[in-house]
């Protein structure tokens, strides 16, 4: 089966550095924990000193999740390092994470430090690095555009100073697989003292190669992969972890390595991800994309009717995703809906069943056949990252070719009583939104609204995804319902709800930054 491969999860640091993937605390992590499920060996908590919601969302994942190596990102600078290390120390296994960009181009224009400079910061960081834990991880930012002979000096610095794991990002996806896996090859042959280290490779996506450039390092000898669920992350995203895994275990003789990830959670935590920061991978993503398993053609249907193998290469189950969605309806009954939950992975306790189950019953009468995906989302929607102060109570839209009324009631913290609004807007979604912001009385402005439905058809549940910025902080919230103005007068009451939590955090003295972005 080939050589034991780490799998270490960047989702919660460079996977959310991508506009519009940013995570509250709560929605890490949630994460953390279905990643501790996945497998993965070491989880990239996040990046302390981007904000204080970064650090307290790494503070809480060290804490409580104990299984795998929690590890945090930090530049060259003492201040970093030290918040880094910090937050990592109650794990059971703490990982200190630095890096430096070593490129002439990074070093000139970025950062002005000549190579000497670089080489004396990159192993001074490390020592201070190696004060809070025997892990830690090196990173040579932008390696691919860098001298190979003096990448092999900072590696080398690296090593001496204490460093355990070599990471040699590509960082802008520039390398092509035969040139990455060169570079392994070649700095593992010539700097002292590479045997004693474990070599990693972080590549992302702008040339679509990042899980092709990953696949070479391995063969090229790296002990470590890092990558991102659904291969979210800066501009065309990092590595999938997804496809790597996948590639392992459909082409073991191509790719000799084994690693601990359970291929049957890969696509509930895509799911998982996808509900939580409201971006769903695209329909032809490999593994867990809505097509990934589905033959339209008749030639093919045909094919994998007769025998899977003919047009699968990965069998859906595998990787967790049910061959056939059980399609349940307004008769059946709350213990049909449990036992689809099970069936679906999702232990649910009472008290969230029957709140399910009322949400269930109310969009059976919208909609003739409910899906898995209409049962997730159900389930993800329940999940609430802030206590739930407002709720939209009432809802109703009269709109046409010229403009549009809305009527809003919500229930909220005005002792049982509900309060509502009446606003205009040149649209039923402008109308509704204006109208909950009267009643809130705050100024909401929205940067950006996506719709996707959940399953096809007609009278499909349509998913909201709304960026705002509410009185100055941005945020995001999402919400679903059969009807899109009603999903996004959800979303928006789900993202005033974060606003009311933020700003209940501030009275209290704590920073909580983290609501609104990095
Ligand atoms: O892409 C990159 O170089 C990074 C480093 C910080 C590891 O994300
Ligand atoms: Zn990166």
């Amino acid at each position: 089966m080939g050589r034991d491969v780490i799998i270490f999860d960047t989702t919660l640091r460079d996977g959310e550095q991508a506009p519009g993937n940013s995570m509250t605390a709560e929605e890490k992590l949630r994460l953390a924990r279905q990643l501790d499920t996945l497998g993965v060996d070491v989880i990239e908590a996040g990046f302390p000193s981007a904000s204080e919601g970064d650090r307290r969302g790494v503070l809480a994942i060290a804490e409580s999740v104990r299984r795998p190596v929690i590890a945090a990102l930090a530049r060259c600078h003492d201040r970093d390092i030290d918040l880094a290390g910090e937050a990592v120390r109650p794990a059971a296994r703490p990982r200190v994470h630095v890096f430096i960009a070593t490129s002439d181009l990074h070093l000139q224009c970025k950062l002005r430090l000549s190579r000497d400079q670089c080489l004396e910061r990159a192993g001074e960081a490390v020592r201070r690095a190696r004060r809070y834990t025997d892990d830690v991880e090196f990173s040579a930012e932008d390696a691919t555009r860098t001298d190979l002979e003096f990448l092999c000096r900072v590696v080398e610095a690296a090593i001496a100073a204490g460093a355990t794991t070599i990471n040699l990002p590509d960082t802008v996806g520039y390398a092509l697989p035969v040139e990455y896996g060169a570079m392994f090859r070649a700095v593992r042959e010539r700097v002292p003292g590479a045997d004693r280290v474990v070599f990693s490779a972080h590549c992302h996506d702008d040339l679509g190669l990042a899980v092709a450039n990953s696949l070479a390092a391995i063969e090229a000898g790296a002990g470590q992969v890092e990558c991102t669920v659904n291969g979210i992350g800066e501009r065309a995203g990092n590595a999938a972890l997804e496809e790597i895994v996948v590639a392992g275990r459909v082409r073991p003789h191509a790719v000799a390595f084994h690693c601990g990830v359970n291929p049957q959670e890969l696509y509930r935590t895509s799911q998982l991800l996808s509900h939580v920061i409201g971006v769903f991978p695209q329909p032809n993503k490999a593994v867990v994309g809505r097509n990934a398993f589905a033959h339209e053609a008749g030639i093919h249907q045909h094919g994998v009717l007769q025998n899977g193998l003919t047009y699968e290469i990965i069998r859906p189950e595998e990787v967790g995703v049910a061959r056939s969605s059980l399609v349940l309806g307004k008769h059946s009954g709350r213990h049909a809906l449990e036992r689809r939950y099970r069936e679906l992975g999702y232990e649910v306790d009472d008290a969230t069943l029957r709140k399910l189950y009322d949400e269930f019953t109310t969009l059976a009468d919208k909609k003739r056949e409910i899906l898995d995906e209409d049962l997730l989302a159900l389930l993800h929607g329940r999940f609430h990252d802030a206590p739930e102060v407002y709720r939209l109570a009432h809802l109703q839209v009269t709109c046409g070719t010229v403009s549009a009324t809305a009527e809003v009631r919500l229930a909220g913290p005005w002792n049982g009583a509900e309060r509502g609004a009446t606003a205009v807007g040149n649209g039923p979604i402008a109308a509704a939104f204006a109208a909950i912001a009267k009643v809130v009385g705050r100024q909401v402005d929205v940067l950006n609204l996506t719709v996707q439905s959940v399953t096809p058809g007609r009278d499909s549940l349509g998913q909201v995804l709304v960026q705002a910025r509410i009185d100055g902080k941005s945020l995001s919230g999402h919400g679903a319902s059969t009807d899109i103005v009603e999903a996004s007068a959800r979303a928006l009451v789900h993202a005033l709800n974060k606003v009311s939590h933020a700003d209940q955090l501030e009275d209290q003295s704590l920073n909580a930054s983290y609501f609104w972005g990095v």
